[in-house]
């Protein structure tokens, strides 16, 4: 090493974070600077003493974080070794590091149906946290809460279809791991009810899994190189996730090859010499079972080569990532350019759900009075609680009805106002706000005004499910019934638009009275602006439902939520649906749902002619087909559609009629039209065209004839048959 570098090495490692423990007497071994992220993980656990190896396998507990966030493992000075900082981050960088974006929820991005998009909303939360100088990221939640869309953490997951969700989740991780920051994904596998959390023991045949939350983590996993795996609290098929060696060994290390490491989720370890042999690789936030690993190693119930294993993949995912290389500068957050992006998202995850008699957009220059009606909408919009909690720049605008601080559990209105955002949008305009407590003077308001504007909220949070899909308003000590509300100013006005503020699906027993609904999500903290841009129709709504609205809970696959008998028995949640999750589900039981996936209106139209299918080279070993069709914008304005792909498999693999493999977002100017062509490879990591055959515990293309329908939405009468093919 030349000299220059040799003096400045301590100074580098100080830079790096290096921190914690090691001998500060003896002079700092460089960690290796060449090779391969494996080969360079070796090299430097060849250096490390049993003691240092046992440090990097368990947090240091919660309550001893130098950088807040949620998690904390000391670097080894004496080997160069970084220290870890752990920040959850689903929907921007959350509470307890600091204030940051609050981006609109995840299932908002999802709505996109878009990956640069996605790639935008992962590049403010890596950045973000890199600038806080956090260095392990806590996100990327795909479980397919669509199996339960009461589940409180819809908001922060990608939806209800597998392919869908990883790739959208993969966008994100891989723009969060271009910040030098570890991206993780979780909660692996079929966390996908909050209530009993701890205890529930999800019950699934390896079929039904493998074709449906495990592909989702699939190709999330694969296709974005995410270097750590959050394992769940809950049982699969009665064996804790972190120390089930069927999801961990078998699927993520074995058939998926995954280098990286599992760390649990914040408590869900329950032993020490299962929990290893089983495939955990970190304990995380303390050292409750792992502080016995050391013992369980020199009794030779765990052999050192598993620990030097858990070593390994810590250390080469944090060179993998660049975590010795890139060590992260601490500065503050470049606010306004993020909350252009947080904008720009919401505007293209809204999806516009109704709009009769075009009441939609409206005319800033010719409406003379709006009613702003309901959910703090003259000063803010709400957003989804628990770890994914973001502390929005500028704080929150309400807090409540619990104290907050400690503000995981309370309710965080984001600072952006609707109101104001509508008013500029239509300067001349008398707009007045009514807050929904008092249903009859709402009315009374809109009564006087040409358009009524009510927003309705339904709050979610980790740690909870929904009582219901009905609105039920969990924000004050005194509750507002929304749907009588809406139901009132739709009396009064026959220009009422719903905007809703929401998590996941809700029931909407108003929709016949109102003209227009539109889904907003938790729009982030730039919502007002967007959501008014998109009312006036400064942007067209382009959004699509990526998770099914249902018309009843008794459509859903579990019309009661499975509750736990006590807090410590696990209890079955059967996934008796299997593979059919979401779309799927009502597809095989003919539910009409309220709104299909895939659905979302626009204030233009489209066309898709020539639609046919090309360069099918059917073959048993590879088989991949393209679509290829012109989509034409036929209306006035411009506009962007999401041309969607599904497949339906030959009856003889029991498979549902249909499934999404491919789609496209493409913005198009009034009469313009694109040729698109869409690609179903079945080397893609989403294996579109394949069952999973239990037999052979691998994928397979089953013989017969494969329908390919092109459309706009799932819903059969928004799909055209473009063709089949035949694999033989
Ligand atoms: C959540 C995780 C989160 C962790 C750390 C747990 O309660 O389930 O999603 O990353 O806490 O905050």
């Amino acid at each position: 090493m030349p000299l220059v570098l040799l003096l400045i090495f301590p100074l580098l490692l100080a830079l790096a974070g290096c921190g914690g423990s090691g001998s500060s007497s003896s002079p700092p071994t460089p960690p290796p600077t060449s090779g391969t992220p494996d080969t360079r993980a070796d090299a430097l656990l060849a250096e490390m003493t049993q003691a240092e190896k046992l440090q990097l396998v368990q947090g240091s507990g919660d309550s001893n974080m130098p950088r807040g966030g949620a998690g904390y493992i000391a670097g080894i000075q004496s080997l160069g070794i970084p220290a870890l900082y752990y920040g959850d981050g689903s929907v921007g960088v959350a509470n307890g590091i600091g204030p940051a974006t609050a981006l609109p929820s995840s299932i908002a991005s999802a709505a996109s149906w878009d990956t640069n998009e996605a790639a935008k909303y992962g590049t403010i939360i890596g950045s973000e946290l890199a600038d806080y100088g956090i260095n392990v990221n806590l996100g990327g939640n795909i479980n397919l809460t669509g199996r339960e869309p009461r589940d409180g953490r819809t908001f922060e997951t990608k939806g209800e279809d597998p392919i869908l969700a990883g790739k959208i989740t993969a966008a994100h991780l891989t723009a969060i791991q271009a910040q030098h920051v570890m991206a993780g994904i979780k909660h692996f596998a079929f966390n996908d009810q909050e209530t009993g959390r701890f205890t529930a023991n999800a019950i699934i045949d390896d079929r039904g899994g493998r074709e449906s939350d495990l592909l989702a983590f699939e190709i999330g996993v694969k296709d974005s190189n995410v270097q750590s795996v959050m394992c769940a609290y809950n049982l699969t098929n009665s064996q804790y996730d972190c120390e089930n060696s069927y999801l961990l060994n078998q699927v993520l290390k074995g058939d998926w090859n995954f280098p990286g490491f599992v760390m649990s989720d914040w408590g869900a370890t329950h032993s020490t010499v299962n929990a290893a042999l089983n495939g955990l690789d970190q304990e995380q936030p303390d050292q409750q079972y792992f502080s016995q690993l050391g013992t369980a190693i020199s009794s030779n119930q765990v052999p050192q080569s598993r620990l030097d294993n858990m070593v390994h993949r810590i250390l080469r995912a944090m060179f993998e990532v660049g975590i010795f290389d890139d060590p992260l500068t601490i500065q503050a957050i470049p606010a306004a350019a993020d909350a252009a992006v947080a904008q720009e998202v919401e505007e293209q995850g809204a999806v516009l759900l109704k709009n009769s008699s075009s009441q939609l957009p409206l005319n800033g220059s010719t409406v003379q009075s709006i009613a702003v009606i309901g959910s703090h909408a003259d000063i803010a919009v709400l957003s989804g609680g628990g770890s994914a909690q973001v502390q929005p720049i500028g704080g929150a605008a309400i807090t409540g009805p619990k104290p907050c601080p400690p503000c995981w559990s309370t309710v965080i209105w984001d600072p952006s106002s609707p109101l104001n955002a509508i008013q500029a949008k239509a300067p001349n305009a008398k707009v007045q706000f009514a807050d929904g407590s008092d249903a009859s003077a709402a009315a009374t308001l809109a009564a006087s005004s040409q358009v009524a504007i009510v927003f309705v909220s339904q709050w979610a949070s980790e740690g909870m499910d929904e009582s219901s899909l009905s609105l039920t308003d969990l924000t004050s000590t005194t509750p507002i019934n929304q749907d009588a509300l809406v139901e009132a100013v739709a009396a009064a006005n026959p220009h009422t638009i719903v905007v809703v503020e929401s998590g996941g699906p809700i029931l909407m027993p108003w929709l016949s009275q109102v003209n227009a609904v539109l889904e907003a999500w938790y729009p982030g903290q730039s919502g007002g602006p967007a959501i008014a841009n998109l009312l006036f129709g400064v942007t067209n709504p382009s959004g699509k439902l990526p998770i099914t609205f249902p018309a009843s809970e008794a459509q859903l696959p579990r019309p009661v939520i499975p509750q736990p008998p006590d807090n410590v028995t696990p209890f079955a949640v059967n996934y008796t649906e299997g593979y059919n999750v979401g779309y799927k589900w009502y597809d095989v039981g003919g539910f009409t749902p309220l709104f299909y996936f895939g659905y979302g209106l626009s204030y233009t139209t489209f066309s898709i002619t020539n639609a046919a299918i090309v360069n099918n080279l059917s073959s048993t070993t590879n088989p991949n087909f393209q679509v290829t069709f012109k989509l034409t914008n036929t209306g006035a304005v411009a506009g962007a559609e999401v041309a969607q792909v599904y497949l339906g498999l030959p009856a003889s693999t029991n498979e549902p009629p249909k499934r999404l493999v491919g789609w496209q977002k493409v913005l198009l100017q009034p009469g313009g039209s694109q040729t698109v062509t869409i690609e179903v490879d079945q080397n893609d990591s989403s294996h579109p065209m394949s069952y999973w055959d239990t037999g052979t515990s691998s994928w397979q293309v089953a013989s017969g004839t494969y329908t390919i329908y092109l459309g706009n939405s799932e819903a059969a009468a928004s799909l055209t048959t473009v063709g089949t093919i035949t694999e033989p």
